[in-house]
């Protein structure tokens, strides 16, 4: 048997395969099923600022009698009671994660604004959370939102929670920026651990018989593992994080195809919703087939074998790449 152990955010792990954050982390049956598919760690569902700050803002309503203080902004969010669980009981469910499982409990903070709510990176960390993952999705709409600010407060809110805990923290960051390579650099010396690439943009389409926008959630695909793959391949060996991949792993391949282009672990969610967690089962067992067929004696072996670490000028390699496959079509012109 191959050895699959590996390394994240400073944890041993058993194999390079973790839950990503989904519905099945919101209760404890859930955790113990993706641990008894064998999976390394989990990362918990998000605990959404908004969350937190609604509860806030209802007490301060109840203080000042009479005065609504509700955010405009915050009408657009689902009803916040049966939003989830709320922050305390999120708080006890990782609590009682870690007593009754033995893989690494990562929490999940979801927000983008430093403020109070952050307060619950700590609570978190009490606990008994072995990392944080802090998710900062965010669709920019405003036209006077300049990507420096924007990407300033992404680091203000670093600094903030890693001054709060001392439990390593990672950031799941959306594919959409100017510059990457520069933000990783900032956010690792913020002081993230490690990087989650990508997070996915959940797009909502249109009816336009009843003029609602409707919340799609189609589950992903392999195909999608393509993005994150090629920059975890350019990130590897240039930033001092640990890299996680998260979008399109559905199989042995795809979890190694990250490992190879520099991941510490790769994630799943969409597979084990769509087929269960023991699909988290058969994927280590398609990485245990294929690296016995191919002669790897461990994941840290080929760990970065595929990055652009040794390349020279990725962004040139990147544009001859590019060259290349519009030229690859013109064989398949009739
Ligand atoms: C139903 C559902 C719920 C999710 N909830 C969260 C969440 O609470 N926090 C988070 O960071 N990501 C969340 N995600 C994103 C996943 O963790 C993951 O990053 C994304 O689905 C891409 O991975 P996949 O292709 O393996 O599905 C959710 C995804 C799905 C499908």
């Amino acid at each position: 048997m191959a050895d699959l152990s590996t390394t994240y955010l400073g944890l041993s792990l058993k194999n390079p395969l973790v839950a990503s954050a989904s519905p099945l982390s919101k209760k404890l049956e859930g955790i113990r099923r993706l641990e008894d598919a064998g999976v390394s760690a989990v990362v918990m569902y998000s605990l959404f600022e908004e969350q937190i700050t609604h509860e806030s803002l209802e007490l301060d309503h109840f203080l000042n009698q009479g005065t609504y203080t509700y955010a405009e902004s915050l009408t657009h969010f689902p009803e916040m009671e049966s939003y989830n669980i709320g922050p305390d009981k999120y708080v006890e469910l990782i609590q009682s994660a870690k007593q009754a499982v033995s893989i690494p409990i990562i929490g999940s903070l979801n927000g983008i604004s430093a403020g109070g709510w952050v307060d619950y990176a700590r609570k978190i960390q009490e606990a008994g959370a072995d990392a944080l993952e802090l998710n900062t999705y965010y669709v920019v709409t405003d036209d006077q939102l300049t990507p420096a600010e924007l990407e300033n407060a992404f680091i203000d809110l670093v600094k903030e929670i890693h001054s709060k805990v001392h439990i390593p923290l990672a950031v799941k960051l959306s594919p959409f920026f100017t510059s990457l390579p520069n933000l990783a650099r900032r956010l690792v010396e913020a002081g993230a651990s490690g990087l989650v690439l990508f997070n996915r943009f959940i797009q909502p389409d249109l009816d336009i018989e009843t003029l609602d926008v409707v919340p799609n959630l189609k589950l992903s695909t392999s195909e999608e593992l393509r993005l994150p793959l090629r920059w975890i391949a350019i990130l590897y060996g240039r930033v001092q994080a640990d890299l996680a991949l998260t979008s399109g792993v559905h199989t042995g391949k795809d979890a190694l195809k990250a490992i190879m282009a520099g991941a510490n672990v790769a994630m799943t969610t969409s597979e084990i919703l769509a087929k269960g967690p023991a699909a988290a089962g058969k994927i280590l067992s398609e990485m245990q087939d294929w690296m016995k067929e191919y002669e790897y004696d461990s994941i840290q072996q080929m760990r970065g074998s595929m990055s652009q670490k040794a390349v020279a000028e990725p962004a040139a390699f990147e544009r001859g790449n590019y060259m290349e496959a519009l030229r690859s079509y013109d064989n398949r012109l009739p």
